[in-house]
Protein backbone atom coordinates (compact mmCIF):
# COMPACT_ATOMS: atom_id res chain seq x y z
CA UNK A 1 0.00 0.00 0.00
CA UNK A 2 1.99 2.80 -1.31
CA UNK A 3 2.40 5.65 0.99
CA UNK A 4 -1.10 4.63 2.44
CA UNK A 5 -1.60 4.86 6.19
CA UNK A 6 -3.54 1.59 7.29
CA UNK A 7 -6.41 3.55 9.24
CA UNK A 8 -8.61 1.61 11.80
CA UNK A 9 -11.28 2.83 9.86
CA UNK A 10 -10.06 1.28 6.48
CA UNK A 11 -9.09 -1.82 8.36
CA UNK A 12 -12.55 -2.39 9.47
CA UNK A 13 -13.98 -1.62 5.54
CA UNK A 14 -11.40 -4.66 4.71
CA UNK A 15 -12.40 -6.84 7.37
CA UNK A 16 -16.36 -6.21 7.22
CA UNK A 17 -15.62 -6.78 2.72
CA UNK A 18 -14.23 -10.06 3.52
CA UNK A 19 -15.86 -11.43 6.24
CA UNK A 20 -18.80 -10.15 6.83
CA UNK A 21 -20.63 -7.63 9.23
CA UNK A 22 -19.74 -9.89 12.20
CA UNK A 23 -16.25 -10.28 11.43
CA UNK A 24 -16.37 -6.40 11.23
CA UNK A 25 -17.95 -5.97 14.51
CA UNK A 26 -15.50 -8.12 16.23
CA UNK A 27 -12.46 -6.67 14.50
CA UNK A 28 -14.52 -3.24 16.49
CA UNK A 29 -14.84 -4.80 19.62
CA UNK A 30 -11.08 -5.78 20.24
CA UNK A 31 -10.38 -2.21 18.54
CA UNK A 32 -12.83 -0.87 21.45
CA UNK A 33 -14.82 0.95 19.11
CA UNK A 34 -18.76 1.36 18.41
CA UNK A 35 -20.89 0.81 15.46
CA UNK A 36 -21.75 4.02 13.29
CA UNK A 37 -25.32 4.35 11.34
CA UNK A 38 -23.65 3.49 8.19
CA UNK A 39 -22.57 0.09 9.98
CA UNK A 40 -25.78 -0.78 11.03
CA UNK A 41 -27.63 -2.52 7.65
CA UNK A 42 -28.43 -5.49 8.69
CA UNK A 43 -25.96 -8.26 7.78
CA UNK A 44 -26.79 -11.89 9.14
CA UNK A 45 -24.17 -13.34 10.89
CA UNK A 46 -21.97 -15.95 9.56
CA UNK A 47 -19.82 -18.90 11.35
CA UNK A 48 -16.54 -16.76 10.17
CA UNK A 49 -17.32 -13.78 12.30
CA UNK A 50 -16.31 -16.35 15.23
CA UNK A 51 -12.79 -16.96 13.45
CA UNK A 52 -11.17 -13.02 14.57
CA UNK A 53 -12.84 -13.31 18.11
CA UNK A 54 -12.18 -16.97 18.92
CA UNK A 55 -15.45 -16.99 20.44
CA UNK A 56 -18.20 -19.69 19.89
CA UNK A 57 -21.96 -19.45 19.00
CA UNK A 58 -23.83 -18.69 22.21
CA UNK A 59 -26.88 -21.23 23.29
CA UNK A 60 -30.78 -19.37 22.40
CA UNK A 61 -33.95 -19.56 23.80
CA UNK A 62 -36.47 -18.32 21.80
CA UNK A 63 -40.24 -17.37 23.68
CA UNK A 64 -42.47 -17.82 20.30
CA UNK A 65 -42.36 -19.60 17.35
CA UNK A 66 -44.63 -16.58 15.38
CA UNK A 67 -42.76 -14.55 12.41
CA UNK A 68 -40.47 -12.66 15.03
CA UNK A 69 -39.09 -16.26 16.50
CA UNK A 70 -38.74 -17.95 13.70
CA UNK A 71 -36.74 -14.82 12.11
CA UNK A 72 -34.97 -14.22 14.87
CA UNK A 73 -33.57 -18.22 15.43
CA UNK A 74 -33.45 -18.58 11.17
CA UNK A 75 -30.78 -15.55 11.31
CA UNK A 76 -28.33 -16.92 14.17
CA UNK A 77 -28.72 -20.29 12.89
CA UNK A 78 -26.60 -19.17 10.19
CA UNK A 79 -23.92 -18.42 12.27
CA UNK A 80 -24.86 -21.53 14.36
CA UNK A 81 -26.37 -20.71 17.62
CA UNK A 82 -27.95 -23.39 18.86
CA UNK A 83 -31.43 -22.09 19.30
CA UNK A 84 -34.45 -23.75 21.32
CA UNK A 85 -38.05 -21.82 20.45
CA UNK A 86 -40.26 -22.72 22.84
CA UNK A 87 -44.31 -22.53 21.27
CA UNK A 88 -47.40 -22.79 23.28
CA UNK A 89 -49.33 -23.25 20.51
CA UNK A 90 -50.13 -26.48 18.77
CA UNK A 91 -48.41 -25.33 15.80
CA UNK A 92 -45.42 -22.44 14.97
CA UNK A 93 -46.30 -19.67 12.89
CA UNK A 94 -48.15 -17.43 15.50
CA UNK A 95 -50.32 -14.86 13.35
CA UNK A 96 -49.35 -16.51 10.09
CA UNK A 97 -51.70 -19.11 10.11
CA UNK A 98 -53.71 -20.39 7.21
CA UNK A 99 -56.46 -22.52 7.02
CA UNK A 100 -57.22 -25.56 5.12
CA UNK A 101 -59.83 -28.24 5.26
CA UNK A 102 -58.95 -30.53 7.84
CA UNK A 103 -57.99 -28.00 10.31
CA UNK A 104 -59.36 -26.68 13.64
CA UNK A 105 -59.36 -23.52 15.09
CA UNK A 106 -59.52 -23.55 18.78
CA UNK A 107 -61.03 -20.24 20.44
CA UNK A 108 -61.14 -18.78 24.06
CA UNK A 109 -64.39 -18.84 25.57
CA UNK A 110 -65.92 -20.03 21.55
CA UNK A 111 -66.22 -23.75 20.46
CA UNK A 112 -63.94 -25.01 17.85
CA UNK A 113 -64.47 -25.24 14.45
CA UNK A 114 -63.87 -27.44 12.03
CA UNK A 115 -62.54 -26.01 8.65
CA UNK A 116 -64.25 -28.04 5.83
CA UNK A 117 -62.67 -26.43 2.76
CA UNK A 118 -62.43 -28.20 -0.05
CA UNK A 119 -58.60 -29.86 -1.80
CA UNK A 120 -56.33 -26.79 -2.61
CA UNK A 121 -58.56 -24.45 -1.04
CA UNK A 122 -57.02 -21.72 1.37
CA UNK A 123 -57.85 -19.12 3.76
CA UNK A 124 -55.24 -16.10 5.01
CA UNK A 125 -56.69 -16.15 8.50
CA UNK A 126 -53.89 -13.49 9.55
CA UNK A 127 -51.40 -11.71 7.07
CA UNK A 128 -52.64 -11.88 3.96
CA UNK A 129 -50.87 -9.01 1.83
CA UNK A 130 -47.48 -7.82 1.64
CA UNK A 131 -45.83 -4.34 -0.17
CA UNK A 132 -43.02 -4.71 -2.00
CA UNK A 133 -40.44 -2.46 -0.25
CA UNK A 134 -40.89 -4.83 3.36
CA UNK A 135 -37.97 -7.35 4.46
CA UNK A 136 -41.15 -9.95 4.02
CA UNK A 137 -40.29 -9.99 0.51
CA UNK A 138 -36.61 -10.41 0.76
CA UNK A 139 -37.27 -13.34 2.75
CA UNK A 140 -39.75 -15.22 0.21
CA UNK A 141 -36.75 -14.50 -2.25
CA UNK A 142 -34.00 -16.56 0.20
CA UNK A 143 -36.83 -18.56 1.01
CA UNK A 144 -37.49 -19.52 -2.48
CA UNK A 145 -41.19 -18.65 -2.01
CA UNK A 146 -43.04 -17.79 -5.19
CA UNK A 147 -45.25 -14.88 -4.92
CA UNK A 148 -48.20 -13.59 -6.97
CA UNK A 149 -50.09 -10.27 -7.35
CA UNK A 150 -52.33 -9.37 -4.44
CA UNK A 151 -55.09 -7.07 -5.84
CA UNK A 152 -55.72 -4.77 -3.59
CA UNK A 153 -57.56 -1.96 -5.50
CA UNK A 154 -59.92 -3.06 -7.89
CA UNK A 155 -61.80 -0.41 -9.48
CA UNK A 156 -64.59 -3.09 -10.33
CA UNK A 157 -65.23 -4.01 -6.62
CA UNK A 158 -67.40 -1.95 -5.13
CA UNK A 159 -67.97 0.72 -2.51
CA UNK A 160 -71.30 0.72 0.14
CA UNK A 161 -71.43 3.53 2.15
CA UNK A 162 -74.88 5.15 3.30
CA UNK A 163 -77.06 2.12 1.67
CA UNK A 164 -75.87 2.67 -1.25
CA UNK A 165 -73.55 0.49 -3.55
CA UNK A 166 -71.33 2.02 -6.81
CA UNK A 167 -68.03 0.54 -8.37
CA UNK A 168 -65.14 1.70 -7.07
CA UNK A 169 -64.39 3.22 -10.29
CA UNK A 170 -67.94 4.85 -10.57
CA UNK A 171 -66.89 6.33 -6.87
CA UNK A 172 -63.72 7.65 -7.70
CA UNK A 173 -64.22 9.20 -11.24
CA UNK A 174 -67.25 11.31 -9.14
CA UNK A 175 -65.25 12.94 -6.74
CA UNK A 176 -62.34 13.62 -8.40
CA UNK A 177 -64.70 15.42 -11.08
CA UNK A 178 -66.19 17.62 -8.55
CA UNK A 179 -63.18 18.10 -6.74
CA UNK A 180 -61.47 19.05 -10.13
CA UNK A 181 -64.19 21.23 -11.35
CA UNK A 182 -64.47 22.64 -7.68
CA UNK A 183 -60.38 24.04 -7.48
CA UNK A 184 -60.83 25.17 -11.40
CA UNK A 185 -63.38 27.14 -10.44
CA UNK A 186 -61.81 28.69 -7.20
CA UNK A 187 -58.92 29.61 -9.88
CA UNK A 188 -61.31 31.02 -12.55
CA UNK A 189 -63.08 33.92 -10.13
CA UNK A 190 -59.45 34.28 -8.81
CA UNK A 191 -59.53 32.83 -5.68
CA UNK A 192 -56.49 31.74 -5.99
CA UNK A 193 -54.76 34.86 -7.40
CA UNK A 194 -52.53 35.22 -3.92
CA UNK A 195 -51.40 32.01 -3.28
CA UNK A 196 -49.95 31.03 -6.91
CA UNK A 197 -49.06 33.04 -10.31
CA UNK A 198 -51.53 32.73 -13.41
CA UNK A 199 -48.99 30.68 -14.96
CA UNK A 200 -48.83 28.30 -12.09
CA UNK A 201 -52.61 28.53 -12.57
CA UNK A 202 -52.35 27.48 -16.37
CA UNK A 203 -50.78 24.59 -15.35
CA UNK A 204 -52.78 23.50 -12.51
CA UNK A 205 -56.00 23.92 -14.89
CA UNK A 206 -54.21 21.59 -17.15
CA UNK A 207 -53.76 18.85 -14.84
CA UNK A 208 -57.48 19.52 -13.08
CA UNK A 209 -58.82 18.70 -17.07
CA UNK A 210 -56.80 15.32 -16.57
CA UNK A 211 -57.84 14.41 -13.03
CA UNK A 212 -61.36 14.88 -13.12
CA UNK A 213 -61.92 14.39 -17.33
CA UNK A 214 -63.57 17.69 -16.39
CA UNK A 215 -65.50 19.21 -19.72
CA UNK A 216 -66.19 22.69 -21.39
CA UNK A 217 -65.72 25.51 -18.90
CA UNK A 218 -64.36 22.93 -16.67
CA UNK A 219 -67.10 21.29 -15.52
CA UNK A 220 -67.43 18.05 -14.58
CA UNK A 221 -70.83 16.43 -16.42
CA UNK A 222 -69.64 12.39 -15.77
CA UNK A 223 -67.32 10.68 -17.34
CA UNK A 224 -66.69 7.23 -19.18
CA UNK A 225 -64.35 6.32 -16.39
CA UNK A 226 -67.83 5.99 -14.02
CA UNK A 227 -68.00 2.31 -16.15
CA UNK A 228 -70.81 1.31 -18.32
CA UNK A 229 -73.76 -1.13 -18.16
CA UNK A 230 -72.80 -2.50 -21.57
CA UNK A 231 -69.14 -2.10 -22.13
CA UNK A 232 -67.59 -0.59 -25.54
CA UNK A 233 -67.49 -3.29 -28.28
CA UNK A 234 -68.99 -3.46 -31.94
CA UNK A 235 -70.18 -0.41 -30.52
CA UNK A 236 -69.80 2.25 -28.19
CA UNK A 237 -71.40 0.49 -25.40
CA UNK A 238 -74.00 1.98 -22.82
CA UNK A 239 -72.31 4.17 -20.29
CA UNK A 240 -73.74 4.85 -16.96
CA UNK A 241 -76.13 7.46 -16.43
CA UNK A 242 -75.34 11.07 -15.48
CA UNK A 243 -73.53 11.27 -12.10
CA UNK A 244 -75.76 12.79 -9.15
CA UNK A 245 -75.12 16.12 -8.01
CA UNK A 246 -72.39 17.48 -6.05
CA UNK A 247 -74.01 17.37 -3.02
CA UNK A 248 -75.49 13.77 -3.98
CA UNK A 249 -72.07 12.51 -4.18
CA UNK A 250 -70.87 13.55 -1.21
CA UNK A 251 -74.06 12.83 0.68
CA UNK A 252 -72.95 9.15 -0.63
CA UNK A 253 -70.04 9.66 1.40
CA UNK A 254 -67.88 7.44 -0.59
CA UNK A 255 -65.01 9.81 -0.18
CA UNK A 256 -63.80 7.75 2.81
CA UNK A 257 -63.53 4.61 0.99
CA UNK A 258 -61.63 5.06 -2.21
CA UNK A 259 -58.70 5.82 -0.38
CA UNK A 260 -57.44 3.23 1.13
CA UNK A 261 -54.34 2.21 -1.41
CA UNK A 262 -52.98 5.84 -1.39
CA UNK A 263 -50.41 5.12 1.72
CA UNK A 264 -46.96 3.89 1.40
CA UNK A 265 -48.22 0.80 2.69
CA UNK A 266 -51.03 -0.32 1.04
CA UNK A 267 -50.25 0.69 -2.15
CA UNK A 268 -50.66 -1.40 -5.54
CA UNK A 269 -48.94 -3.92 -6.56
CA UNK A 270 -49.15 -6.00 -3.27
CA UNK A 271 -48.07 -9.36 -2.80
CA UNK A 272 -48.73 -12.92 -2.01
CA UNK A 273 -46.92 -16.32 -1.31
CA UNK A 274 -48.96 -18.70 -3.63
CA UNK A 275 -50.82 -21.20 -2.25
CA UNK A 276 -51.21 -19.60 1.22
CA UNK A 277 -49.05 -17.10 3.59
CA UNK A 278 -48.43 -20.02 5.78
CA UNK A 279 -45.63 -20.62 3.08
CA UNK A 280 -43.37 -18.61 4.81
CA UNK A 281 -43.90 -20.62 8.29
CA UNK A 282 -43.34 -23.65 6.30
CA UNK A 283 -40.05 -22.36 4.78
CA UNK A 284 -38.62 -20.58 7.95
CA UNK A 285 -39.57 -23.72 10.44
CA UNK A 286 -37.44 -25.83 7.60
CA UNK A 287 -34.21 -24.14 7.45
CA UNK A 288 -34.19 -23.60 11.33
CA UNK A 289 -35.15 -27.37 12.06
CA UNK A 290 -38.54 -28.76 12.96
CA UNK A 291 -36.87 -30.22 16.15
CA UNK A 292 -35.38 -26.69 17.40
CA UNK A 293 -39.42 -25.90 18.03
CA UNK A 294 -41.17 -27.17 20.87
CA UNK A 295 -44.68 -26.59 20.62
CA UNK A 296 -47.39 -26.82 23.67
CA UNK A 297 -44.43 -25.11 25.80
CA UNK A 298 -46.27 -22.27 27.70
CA UNK A 299 -43.81 -20.56 29.52
CA UNK A 300 -44.42 -20.09 33.35
CA UNK A 301 -41.34 -17.84 34.57
CA UNK A 302 -38.45 -16.06 33.31
CA UNK A 303 -35.19 -15.49 35.05
CA UNK A 304 -32.06 -13.66 34.60
CA UNK A 305 -28.74 -14.62 35.75
CA UNK A 306 -25.78 -13.59 35.62
CA UNK A 307 -24.23 -16.04 33.46
CA UNK A 308 -27.33 -17.04 31.41
CA UNK A 309 -31.03 -17.02 31.57
CA UNK A 310 -33.00 -20.03 32.96
CA UNK A 311 -36.75 -20.38 31.51
CA UNK A 312 -39.40 -23.03 32.64
CA UNK A 313 -42.09 -24.02 31.38
CA UNK A 314 -45.17 -26.51 32.45
CA UNK A 315 -43.37 -29.48 31.98
CA UNK A 316 -39.78 -28.59 31.69
CA UNK A 317 -36.98 -25.76 31.67
CA UNK A 318 -33.45 -24.75 30.10
CA UNK A 319 -30.76 -22.33 30.51
CA UNK A 320 -29.18 -21.12 27.48
CA UNK A 321 -26.97 -17.98 27.39
CA UNK A 322 -29.57 -15.41 25.88
CA UNK A 323 -33.38 -15.17 25.51
CA UNK A 324 -35.33 -13.50 23.03
CA UNK A 325 -39.00 -12.91 24.42
CA UNK A 326 -41.01 -12.82 21.11
CA UNK A 327 -44.13 -13.11 22.86
CA UNK A 328 -47.08 -10.63 22.62
CA UNK A 329 -46.23 -7.73 25.07
CA UNK A 330 -49.73 -8.57 26.72
CA UNK A 331 -48.83 -12.45 26.98
CA UNK A 332 -45.21 -11.90 28.23
CA UNK A 333 -46.61 -9.16 30.81
CA UNK A 334 -48.32 -12.07 32.74
CA UNK A 335 -45.58 -13.89 32.74
CA UNK A 336 -43.91 -14.05 36.29
CA UNK A 337 -40.31 -13.08 35.36
CA UNK A 338 -37.16 -11.08 37.63
CA UNK A 339 -36.07 -8.69 34.56
CA UNK A 340 -37.30 -5.08 37.20
CA UNK A 341 -40.57 -3.09 37.47
CA UNK A 342 -39.99 -0.95 34.32
CA UNK A 343 -39.73 -3.93 32.05
CA UNK A 344 -43.22 -4.84 33.67
CA UNK A 345 -44.80 -1.50 33.44
CA UNK A 346 -43.42 -0.94 29.44
CA UNK A 347 -45.20 -4.47 28.50
CA UNK A 348 -48.41 -3.56 30.06
CA UNK A 349 -48.60 0.04 27.92
CA UNK A 350 -49.47 -1.03 24.47
CA UNK A 351 -53.26 -2.00 24.02
CA UNK A 352 -54.28 -5.10 22.38
CA UNK A 353 -56.45 -4.22 19.32
CA UNK A 354 -59.32 -6.67 18.37
CA UNK A 355 -59.27 -8.03 14.60
CA UNK A 356 -61.84 -10.34 12.78
CA UNK A 357 -62.24 -12.44 9.93
CA UNK A 358 -63.96 -14.71 8.06
CA UNK A 359 -63.93 -16.89 5.46
CA UNK A 360 -66.80 -18.07 2.80
CA UNK A 361 -65.89 -21.01 0.68
CA UNK A 362 -68.80 -20.99 -2.76
CA UNK A 363 -68.60 -23.64 -4.94
CA UNK A 364 -69.31 -20.63 -7.67
CA UNK A 365 -67.47 -17.96 -8.21
CA UNK A 366 -70.16 -15.85 -9.18
CA UNK A 367 -67.92 -12.74 -8.32
CA UNK A 368 -66.11 -13.21 -11.15
CA UNK A 369 -68.84 -14.87 -13.69
CA UNK A 370 -71.55 -12.09 -12.40
CA UNK A 371 -69.67 -9.38 -11.24
CA UNK A 372 -66.21 -9.32 -13.22
CA UNK A 373 -64.19 -8.72 -10.29
CA UNK A 374 -61.07 -10.52 -9.94
CA UNK A 375 -59.23 -9.84 -6.61
CA UNK A 376 -59.35 -6.74 -4.81
CA UNK A 377 -61.43 -5.07 -2.33
CA UNK A 378 -65.32 -3.86 -1.57
CA UNK A 379 -65.25 -1.00 1.51
CA UNK A 380 -68.57 -0.45 3.25
CA UNK A 381 -69.12 1.59 6.07
CA UNK A 382 -71.00 -1.81 7.48
CA UNK A 383 -69.85 -3.31 10.37
CA UNK A 384 -68.06 -5.92 7.98
CA UNK A 385 -65.99 -3.17 6.67
CA UNK A 386 -64.26 -4.78 3.61
CA UNK A 387 -64.49 -7.91 1.31
CA UNK A 388 -61.58 -9.45 -0.17
CA UNK A 389 -62.24 -11.63 -3.04
CA UNK A 390 -59.16 -13.70 -3.79
CA UNK A 391 -56.38 -13.15 -6.06
CA UNK A 392 -55.97 -16.56 -6.75
CA UNK A 393 -57.48 -19.33 -8.59
CA UNK A 394 -59.00 -17.14 -10.71
CA UNK A 395 -61.66 -19.47 -12.90
CA UNK A 396 -61.95 -22.50 -10.97
CA UNK A 397 -64.72 -24.15 -9.33
CA UNK A 398 -64.80 -22.95 -6.00
CA UNK A 399 -63.12 -19.91 -4.09
CA UNK A 400 -62.82 -18.48 -0.84
CA UNK A 401 -64.34 -14.30 -0.12
CA UNK A 402 -63.28 -12.89 2.79
CA UNK A 403 -66.80 -12.24 3.60
CA UNK A 404 -65.47 -9.57 6.85
CA UNK A 405 -62.14 -7.94 7.98
CA UNK A 406 -62.64 -5.51 10.92
CA UNK A 407 -61.37 -4.08 13.82
CA UNK A 408 -61.74 -3.02 16.86
CA UNK A 409 -65.66 -2.46 17.85
CA UNK A 410 -66.87 -4.20 14.89
CA UNK A 411 -64.30 -7.14 15.67
CA UNK A 412 -65.65 -7.70 19.08
CA UNK A 413 -69.15 -7.42 18.25
CA UNK A 414 -68.27 -10.42 15.96
CA UNK A 415 -66.42 -12.11 18.41
CA UNK A 416 -68.95 -12.08 20.75
CA UNK A 417 -71.20 -14.44 18.48
CA UNK A 418 -71.21 -17.87 17.79
CA UNK A 419 -69.98 -19.18 14.49
CA UNK A 420 -72.48 -19.51 12.88
CA UNK A 421 -74.11 -16.17 14.06
CA UNK A 422 -70.96 -14.52 12.98
CA UNK A 423 -71.73 -16.01 9.58
CA UNK A 424 -75.32 -15.41 9.16
CA UNK A 425 -74.70 -11.92 10.08
CA UNK A 426 -71.95 -11.77 7.60
CA UNK A 427 -73.85 -12.83 4.57
CA UNK A 428 -76.92 -10.38 6.12
CA UNK A 429 -74.63 -7.18 5.34
CA UNK A 430 -72.31 -9.11 1.80
CA UNK A 431 -76.11 -9.42 0.66
CA UNK A 432 -77.12 -6.05 0.65
CA UNK A 433 -74.30 -5.32 -1.70
CA UNK A 434 -74.25 -8.63 -3.99
CA UNK A 435 -77.81 -9.84 -3.77
CA UNK A 436 -79.37 -12.92 -2.93
CA UNK A 437 -76.59 -14.61 -5.04
CA UNK A 438 -74.36 -13.92 -1.51
CA UNK A 439 -76.42 -16.95 0.12
CA UNK A 440 -76.22 -19.13 -2.69
CA UNK A 441 -73.52 -22.08 -3.47
CA UNK A 442 -71.69 -21.48 0.33
CA UNK A 443 -70.06 -24.15 0.86
CA UNK A 444 -68.55 -23.60 4.22
CA UNK A 445 -67.18 -21.38 6.14
CA UNK A 446 -64.92 -20.42 9.50
CA UNK A 447 -64.18 -17.41 11.45
CA UNK A 448 -61.30 -16.19 13.48
CA UNK A 449 -61.61 -13.63 16.27
CA UNK A 450 -58.38 -12.76 17.17
CA UNK A 451 -58.68 -11.52 20.73
CA UNK A 452 -59.83 -14.57 21.50
CA UNK A 453 -56.87 -17.38 20.39
CA UNK A 454 -55.18 -18.98 22.91
CA UNK A 455 -52.02 -17.40 23.72
CA UNK A 456 -52.36 -14.49 21.09
CA UNK A 457 -55.61 -12.47 22.53
CA UNK A 458 -55.29 -9.65 20.09
CA UNK A 459 -55.15 -8.87 16.18
CA UNK A 460 -52.07 -6.59 17.16
CA UNK A 461 -51.27 -3.85 19.73
CA UNK A 462 -51.52 0.00 19.38
CA UNK A 463 -48.86 1.99 21.60
CA UNK A 464 -51.16 4.56 22.83
CA UNK A 465 -47.59 6.94 22.16
CA UNK A 466 -44.48 5.51 21.18
CA UNK A 467 -43.13 6.55 24.34
CA UNK A 468 -40.19 5.98 26.61
CA UNK A 469 -41.38 2.28 27.30
CA UNK A 470 -41.36 1.57 23.48
CA UNK A 471 -37.69 2.38 23.18
CA UNK A 472 -36.79 0.82 26.47
CA UNK A 473 -37.79 -2.85 25.43
CA UNK A 474 -35.68 -2.64 22.04
CA UNK A 475 -33.04 -3.13 24.38
CA UNK A 476 -32.08 -6.14 26.13
CA UNK A 477 -33.00 -6.22 29.83
CA UNK A 478 -30.04 -8.34 31.22
CA UNK A 479 -29.94 -11.01 29.21
CA UNK A 480 -33.33 -10.75 27.72
CA UNK A 481 -34.02 -9.39 24.38
CA UNK A 482 -37.79 -8.59 23.47
CA UNK A 483 -39.02 -9.48 19.76
CA UNK A 484 -41.87 -8.65 17.62
CA UNK A 485 -44.02 -6.12 15.20
CA UNK A 486 -45.12 -4.44 18.27
CA UNK A 487 -41.67 -2.88 18.78
CA UNK A 488 -41.32 -1.48 15.51
CA UNK A 489 -43.55 1.25 13.56
CA UNK A 490 -44.70 -1.68 11.26
CA UNK A 491 -46.98 -2.74 13.72
CA UNK A 492 -49.45 -5.28 12.29
CA UNK A 493 -47.07 -6.57 9.52
CA UNK A 494 -44.92 -9.23 9.33
CA UNK A 495 -42.42 -7.00 8.13
CA UNK A 496 -42.36 -5.17 11.53
CA UNK A 497 -41.76 -8.48 13.27
CA UNK A 498 -38.80 -9.65 10.87
CA UNK A 499 -37.05 -5.80 11.02
CA UNK A 500 -37.32 -6.59 14.94
CA UNK A 501 -35.71 -9.79 14.58
CA UNK A 502 -33.11 -8.57 12.70
CA UNK A 503 -32.57 -5.82 15.37
CA UNK A 504 -32.07 -7.90 17.89
CA UNK A 505 -30.13 -10.57 16.15
CA UNK A 506 -27.66 -8.08 15.45
CA UNK A 507 -27.36 -6.47 19.12
CA UNK A 508 -27.08 -10.17 20.34
CA UNK A 509 -24.55 -11.16 17.75
CA UNK A 510 -22.68 -7.94 18.53
CA UNK A 511 -22.65 -8.68 22.03
CA UNK A 512 -21.26 -12.58 21.91
CA UNK A 513 -18.77 -11.63 19.78
CA UNK A 514 -17.56 -8.65 21.98
CA UNK A 515 -17.77 -10.13 25.35
CA UNK A 516 -15.27 -11.06 26.92
N1 LIG B 1 -51.33 -5.05 7.87
C1 LIG B 1 -52.72 -5.16 8.05
C2 LIG B 1 -53.46 -5.09 6.75
O1 LIG B 1 -52.88 -5.00 5.71
C3 LIG B 1 -53.22 -4.18 9.03
O2 LIG B 1 -54.66 -5.10 6.76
Amino acid sequence: MEGAALTRRGLLVGIGAVGGAGAMYAAMGALGLAPSEQDKQFAAPRPGDFSLSGKGAAKVVILGAGVAGLTAAYELGKAGYDCTLLEAREKAGGRNLTLRGGDRLAELNGPAQDVRFGEGVYFNAGPGRIAPWMVTLDYCRELGIPIETFVNNNAAAYVNTNGRTVRARTARADMYGYIAELLAKATNVGALDRAISKADQETLLEFLRRFGDLGPKHRYEGSERRGFTKYPAIDTGTPLDAPGTLHQVLAAGTGRAITNDFGYEQATPMFQPVGGMDAIVTKLTEAVGRDRIRTGAKVTKITNLADGVEVAWEGGGLKADYCIAALPPHILAKIPHNLGAQVTTALGTPIPVAAGKIGLEYGRRWWELEDRIYGGVTETDLDITHIWYPSHGYHSERGVLVGYYNTERNAELYAALAPEDRRRRALTQGKKIHGDKYRQNLLSSVSIAWDRQPHIQGGWVRWPDFDSSFTFLQRPAGRVYFAGDWLTHLIAWQAGAMESARSVVTQLHQRVLQSA
